[in-house]
């Protein structure tokens, strides 16, 4: 691959959804965009960039970029993050909203939906109370491919087996060939919208919940503060902020605070208090 295509395709990431690719990083854009020469019958990469830098058209720009955004994700992912919020944080939120009976939820980088719908499971599951509320769970991502996978519901046997217990199995999910369908009354409770980070976002309620995992590691330190700076407005004074295991938000915003709730780091409006 051409180097000068190589940088086209790092420049495209970067002003297309800030995503930053290093330098070494050459193998991984062959590796995803093989696929796409292929299905396009293209004879190689360096053609189909030459394409891209030439033409307009939306729908190709659109097909390269969802080739080489990463969406690795798993139902229940991590585990504890979704045990403290059974246990904890979202007994404290009933209690909290008791009056006004709302609840919103936002997965923010929701990839095929295995995040949202893990909450969704968790909530029907866990908290029959919240019968008659008002709950909001949002799903957005930058790639509408994988938002048509959220609201399809549709998985193979290898994501199910990764994550979902088989409780949750037999209850929720049909099986439809050799993959899994989540059930209608789960997928109804998710709103699916197009949004991506390092644009301005449309009016949204300030959420309870906001998932914003496994996201941040792909952009550089002045976009993951921009895009922290503009969900902490989305937040509610009492609700939590969930990034990723492996991410930290230490030096990138002065509003938001570390709280260790059970054996989960959550990040929360400074001063914030409540649930
Ligand atoms: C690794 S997945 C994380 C999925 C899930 N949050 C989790 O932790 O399992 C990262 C997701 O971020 C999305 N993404 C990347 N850049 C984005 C942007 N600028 N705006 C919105 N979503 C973006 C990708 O499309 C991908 O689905």
């Amino acid at each position: 691959m051409k180097t000068e295509n190589f940088e086209f395709v790092r420049d495209f990431l970067r002003l297309r959804a800030g995503i930053v690719l290093e330098e070494a990083k050459v193998y991984l854009v062959q590796a995803r965009l093989g696929p796409v020469v292929r299905r396009l019958g293209l004879d190689s990469i360096d053609t189909l960039i030459e394409e891209l830098r030439r033409s307009p058209e939306e729908e190709l720009h659109r097909e390269v970029l969802e080739a080489m955004v990463t969406t690795e994700t798993s139902f229940f992912r991590d585990v504890h993050p979704f045990e403290t919020l059974k246990s904890v944080i979202i007994p404290r939120l009933i209690r909290a909203r008791r009056e006004i009976r709302e609840l919103y939820f936002w997965s923010a980088a929701c990839a095929s939906g295995q995040e949202i719908h893990s909450l969704a499971m968790l909530l029907r599951e866990n908290f029959p109370e919240l019968q008659g509320w008002k709950l909001m769970l949002l799903a957005s991502d930058v790639s509408q491919e994988m938002l048509d996978r959220t609201k399809q519901g549709l998985y193979s046997q290898l994501e199910v087996n990764r994550g979902v217990p088989t409780r949750l199995l037999v209850r929720y999910f049909n099986r439809e060939g050799l993959s899994w369908r989540l059930d209608e009354s789960i997928r109804d409770m998710v709103d699916v919208r197009k949004l991506n980070l390092i644009e301005a976002l449309p009016y949204l309620p300030k959420m309870d919940i906001i998932f914003l995992r496994n996201v941040l590691i792909y952009f550089d330190m002045e976009t993951r503060r921009a895009i922290i700076d503009k969900i902490s407005r989305h937040l509610k004074k009492d609700g939590c902020l969930f990034v990723g295991g492996a991410e930290t938000m230490i030096g990138l915003n002065d509003t938001l605070t570390r709280e260790r709730i059970s054996n989960t780091s959550v990040y929360r409006l400074a001063g914030g208090s409540g649930a």
